[in-house]
């Protein structure tokens, strides 16, 4: 825990106001206090509200016992409400972890009278964890998901283990059962189990020691998720099995690999060995699905931060965020002109959010490295939110540069003090996406360096139009300290947290290239926003 005194001393070097201010907009936060991993996330279909549950300490802005479980909800996935602890812990030295929430609507746990309506019969499944045990606990809310009262036959599932955690449940239709996704993280296992009730357990089956395994295996999530392919309208489906890994990353810390394969109801079994990484970027790790959507679509949110730098990042009163919640389709992509793969499409949700300042749009525009496009977002008043999207599509032509340039098309995002900026952008001989966040927070940045300051994510073309000609899309969303970049729509997705030192927030895009001829701006648009 050294390092948290060294944090305290960097924190105290900035005020309170100054350090506050960068809290994003539409990523949640709680009011103060830890956060890490989602939990029980589900949709409230009788009122049209999401909630979110997440590890969560009020007293401390690093992580420590007791961990509860707060809570927040939302109208639209963008702007959050607290409503404080829904499941404590009765020991300070122990803690509620992660877990699930289903809609045991038929009554099957017995839990609810007649008083409960169907849709609001809420049961959570979660870890109790203690200093020498993991066991997982049910625990049923009468009052809409606002509190929630524990089981007295708890606990459901005690495999006398200190390592096994973050029971995932869902309903699966054609067998009528309860199935559960959770972890023994150290021996590198996804056991599955069935149930009728959510209080007696079977073991089905294990998935072991599949793709990276790094230190630990945790929060896994099982789903079936349609395939959407255009040349076809046969409706089908792949079940996705989501494993988050801590540490072991390979750009370091905490990511979250997915496999592709069927489900039978009791066993996962993968179509190919391979392993697949759900986000490219340092900041999303934890993914969870969300129970019971509007219409079965499958969304999921992350904890947007990694273990390797959690306890250390310069925000105050609280610390980390979850990401935006995505939309996912399985699609089958190229990989390269002779494979395809299937893989997880994302689609960013943040609708009916106001523009606020100036937007653009234009389209064919060529870059010359004399010359940079700038787009100042604040509009006539002047006003910075910080809340800001763009998309890019461009054209690429590898005849243009040789081998020895860095062929840059470069996307600068700046402040009012352009001291501190990240520069992002796409690189034609590695056909790489970069960002580069190590000019922001000088005193967090140089202290810190598992706080990468470059990352990068290998893509392939959206298009081609000839042999030297492609087509690439970036989008980013930037959220005050975060930035999510969604690739040829969302094809690569890396989301990465950053600060700036002072508080100040991005308000330009400043777009230029270091090669001639190469690049060419097809369509444009950036538009800043306010909640
Ligand atoms: C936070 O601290 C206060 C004061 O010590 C205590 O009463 C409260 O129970 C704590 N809350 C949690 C969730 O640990
Ligand atoms: C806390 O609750 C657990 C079950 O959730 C129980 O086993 C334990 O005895 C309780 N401890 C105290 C101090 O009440
Ligand atoms: C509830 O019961 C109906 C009718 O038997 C069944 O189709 C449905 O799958 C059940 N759902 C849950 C969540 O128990
Ligand atoms: C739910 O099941 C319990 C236990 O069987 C029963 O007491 C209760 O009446 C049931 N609730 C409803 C609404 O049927
Ligand atoms: C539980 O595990 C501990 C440590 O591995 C072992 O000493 C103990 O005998 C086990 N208890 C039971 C009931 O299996
Ligand atoms: C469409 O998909 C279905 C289901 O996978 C498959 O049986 C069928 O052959 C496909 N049709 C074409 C034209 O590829
Ligand atoms: C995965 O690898 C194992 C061990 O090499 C092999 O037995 C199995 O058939 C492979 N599975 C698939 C789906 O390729
Ligand atoms: C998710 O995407 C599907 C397919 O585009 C759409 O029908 C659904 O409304 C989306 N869900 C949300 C919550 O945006
Ligand atoms: C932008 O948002 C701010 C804060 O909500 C508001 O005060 C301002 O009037 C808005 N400006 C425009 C041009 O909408
Ligand atoms: C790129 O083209 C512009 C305009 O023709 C020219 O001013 C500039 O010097 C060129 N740069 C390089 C590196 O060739
Ligand atoms: C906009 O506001 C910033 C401070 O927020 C100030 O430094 C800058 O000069 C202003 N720009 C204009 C054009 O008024
Ligand atoms: C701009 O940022 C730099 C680096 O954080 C800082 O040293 C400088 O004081 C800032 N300037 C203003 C006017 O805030």
């Amino acid at each position: 825990m050294k390092v948290n005194g060294f944090l305290l001393t960097s924190l105290l070097g900035c005020s309170i106001a100054t350090a506050s201010s960068n809290r994003p907009l539409i990523h949640l936060t709680p009011e103060k206090g830890w956060m890490n991993d989602p939990n029980g996330l589900f949709y409230d279909r009788a009122d049209d509200v999401w909630h979110a549950y997440y590890q969560f300490n009020p007293n401390s802005t690093v992580w420590a016992e007791p961990i509860s479980w707060g809570h927040s909800i939302s109208k639209d996935l963008s702007t959050w409400e607290e409503k404080g602890i829904a499941i404590a812990s009765n020991d300070t030295n122990s803690g509620i972890y992660t877990g699930s929430v289903v809609i045991d609507r038929n009554n099957t746990s017995g839990f609810f009278n007649s008083s409960i309506a169907n849709e609001k019969r809420i049961v959570a499944i979660y870890t109790y964890n203690t200093p020498t045990s993991e066991t997982q606990e049910v625990a049923y809310s009468l009052d809409g998901g606002l509190t929630f009262k524990k089981y007295s036959g708890n606990p459901v599932i005690n495999i006398n283990s200190t390592q096994f955690r973050d029971p995932k449940v869902f309903w699966y239709q054609p067998s009528q059962t309860w199935v559960m996704a959770v972890a023994q993280s150290q021996k590198y296992s996804v056991h599955f189990y069935n149930s009728k009730d959510l209080k007696k357990w079977t073991l089905v089956s294990e998935f072991k020691q599949h793709g990276i395994l790094g230190y630990q295996y945790e929060t896994p999530n099982l789903v079936q998720v349609p395939i959407v392919d255009s040349t076809n309208s046969t409706k089908t489906s792949k079940w996705v099995l989501f494993v988050s890994v801590n540490p072991g990353a390979l750009i370091g810390g905490s990511f979250v690999q997915y496999f592709v394969g069927d489900f039978d109801g009791k066993q996962f079994t993968p179509v190919s060995n391979a392993t697949q990484i759900l986000d490219y970027g340092k900041d999303y790790y934890a993914f969870q699905i969300v129970d019971n959507t509007p219409s079965d679509e499958v969304i999921g949110m992350a904890w947007a931060s990694n273990w390797q730098y959690c306890a250390n990042v310069p925000t105050s009163p609280w610390r980390s965020s979850f990401s935006l919640a995505r939309n996912f389709t399985l699609q089958y992509a190229n990989t390269n002109p002779e494979s395809e793969v299937l893989q997880l499409i994302s689609t960013p949700i943040y609708n009916g959010l106001a523009k606020n300042g100036t937007s653009y749009h234009l389209q064919n525009q060529s870059l010359e490295t004399n010359s940079s496009l700038t787009f100042d977002l604040s509009g006539a008043s002047n006003f910075t939110t910080g809340l800001f999207d763009f998309e890019l599509t461009f054209s690429s032509n590898s005849s243009a540069f040789g081998n020895a340039d860095f062929a840059a098309l470069d996307i600068y995002l700046k402040g009012v003090n352009t001291t501190e900026y990240l520069r992002l952008g796409f690189e034609g001989n590695a056909k790489a996406v970069y960002l580069d966040r190590s000019h922001t927070n000088v005193n967090f940045v140089e202290r810190n360096p598992l706080f990468s300051g470059q990352v990068s994510v290998d893509i392939v073309p959206a298009e081609t139009l000839s042999e030297t000609v492609s087509v690439y899309k970036i989008q980013g969303i930037v959220d005050r300290n975060i930035l999510e970049l969604y690739i040829n729509d969302g094809q690569f997705v890396s989301t990465n947290t950053f600060f700036f030192s002072d508080g100040n927030y991005i308000n330009t895009i400043d777009i230029s290239t270091e090669v001639n001829k190469t690049f060419k701006l097809i369509d444009f648009q950036a538009a800043q926003y306010s909640t």
